[in-house]
């Protein structure tokens, strides 16, 4: 599109929206079952658009919005076992990642290196092409936890920083953090600890009685937690925080802008402007929700988690990866690639996301019994009709894939 030259009414921009935007998934369908986000809450909605002018990358004309920022941090550091963490509301898990090896890289070595498991999420991979960082990355157990054997061996002294995930990408796993921890003191490493997804679970699933070990600040070898309220946290994204053990982790990746309203930026962040409404919607949402509310939907997404491994333990086509630690379940097809499984169940209108083994159900706040019923039967259909076409020949799929088109959704087999 170019910009035109005159400007169109308002309500002719809404209706053109509309038809543009009805591609788009919802929330509320219950039908994007592969998603970390989630449907914002309806309070949410109403704050966002009311404090959009807020800019936080400008804090001295905002110290009121500034203030619930440092909030947010306190009380985000309370939940991690923290009282006086330092940190910054950011955009996301990419951005919380980025500034936790930016502020490690300041312990200055020639060729900086960094510890990972192979299942990081790939802003690792963006933070180290950024910063010049050689990542050096570990293989993983059967469960998918990194090999704490092979961190001890690959230690050097370039190594600037080690990572342990709570909570990784594809499966939802916790890594051994205690013992990474034990290992980071002793060979005076800055660990950080990617809490990105699981930071607004574990606590909870601990309080619920799941056995989950320690990954937080409790353990003194953890320096930085990056941990999205835009995940779990029931924020509109964007909102990501990073946390360092130590105000002085923070400071020194600081860059002082001089010519702000208020003197410097009061939060150090890789970003400029940044929105305000997203720290004053996430005081809010953490005021609205409180530790009974978060605890209520971890429960209800873990009952919701275990009724879909086990109905995926009856089914003939797929089988889960393994038992779920928070409310991401890997599921294994066992007939075609995850990713040909991950679009038929697209035309079928659910929205998964496909892992080069295996397919991630994450079942978030939006998630109801009831979806979780219908996919486990779209999946249990779906495994039924690959049969016949294994049976029957290609031409059946060419069939299949025309009566998906139409919508008959199989029913002619
Ligand atoms: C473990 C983990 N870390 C970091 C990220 C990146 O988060 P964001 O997409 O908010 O940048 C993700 C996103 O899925 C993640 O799963």
């Amino acid at each position: 599109m170019k910009i035109r030259e005159k400007g169109l009414p308002p309500k002719e921009i809404a209706q053109m929206l509309g038809r543009m935007l009805q591609d788009d998934l919802t929330f509320t369908s219950g039908r994007i079952v592969g998603s970390m986000c989630t449907e914002p809450a309806r309070f949410a909605r109403r704050l966002y658009s009311k404090y959009l002018e807020k800019n936080l990358g400008d804090p001295g004309l905002f110290p009121g919005t500034a203030k619930l920022e440092a909030e947010c941090i306190a009380a985000i550091g309370n939940l991690l076992s923290h009282s006086n963490a330092a940190g910054s509301l950011v955009s996301g898990g990419t951005e919380a990642n980025i500034m936790a090896l930016w502020s490690a890289k300041k312990n200055k070595v020639e060729r900086p290196e960094a510890i990972i498991p192979i299942s990081a999420h790939h802003s690792f991979d963006k933070a180290a092409d950024l910063l010049g960082v050689k990542m050096v990355k570990v293989p993983t157990d059967v469960m998918g936890r990194i090999d704490v054997k092979k961190v001890k061996s690959s230690i050097t002294p370039n190594t600037i920083m080690m990572l342990g995930i709570a909570g990784t990408t594809d499966l939802g796993v916790i890594d051994p953090i205690t013992e990474l921890s034990e290992i980071a003191e002793a060979n005076n490493i800055h660990l950080h600890v990617d809490a990105s997804f699981g930071g607004f679970v574990i606590p909870f699933l601990r309080e619920l009685r799941y056995d989950v070990e320690d990954f937080d600040f409790k353990l003194t070898g953890v320096s930085s937690i990056s941990i999205d309220p835009h995940k779990m946290g029931m924020a509109p994204v964007p909102a990501g925080t990073i946390l360092f053990r130590d105000i002085a982790m923070l400071e020194r990746i600081n860059i002082v802008a001089d010519y702000l309203a208020g003197g410097e930026a009061s939060k150090v962040t890789l970003l400029g402007t940044r929105p305000g409404t997203a720290a004053i919607v996430l005081w809010s949402m953490l005021n609205l929700f409180g530790m009974q509310g978060y605890r209520r939907i971890v429960k209800r997404c873990m009952n919701l988690t275990y009724l879909l491994y086990e109905e995926s333990q009856r089914m003939n086509g797929v089988k889960p990866v393994q038992e779920p630690t928070m409310n991401i379940l890997g599921l294994k097809p066992l007939r075609s690639s995850p990713q040909q499984v991950a679009k038929e169940l697209r035309v079928k209108g659910w929205a998964v996301s496909a892992f080069p083994k295996h397919l991630r159900i994450c079942v978030m706040p939006h998630v109801r019994k009831k979806h979780i019923l219908e996919f486990a039967k779209a999946l249990d259909l779906l495994e039924k009709t690959e049969k016949i076409i294994v049976r029957h020949g290609s031409s059946y799929r060419a069939l299949a894939d025309k009566a998906k088109m139409h919508k008959y959704q199989y029913s002619f087999l």
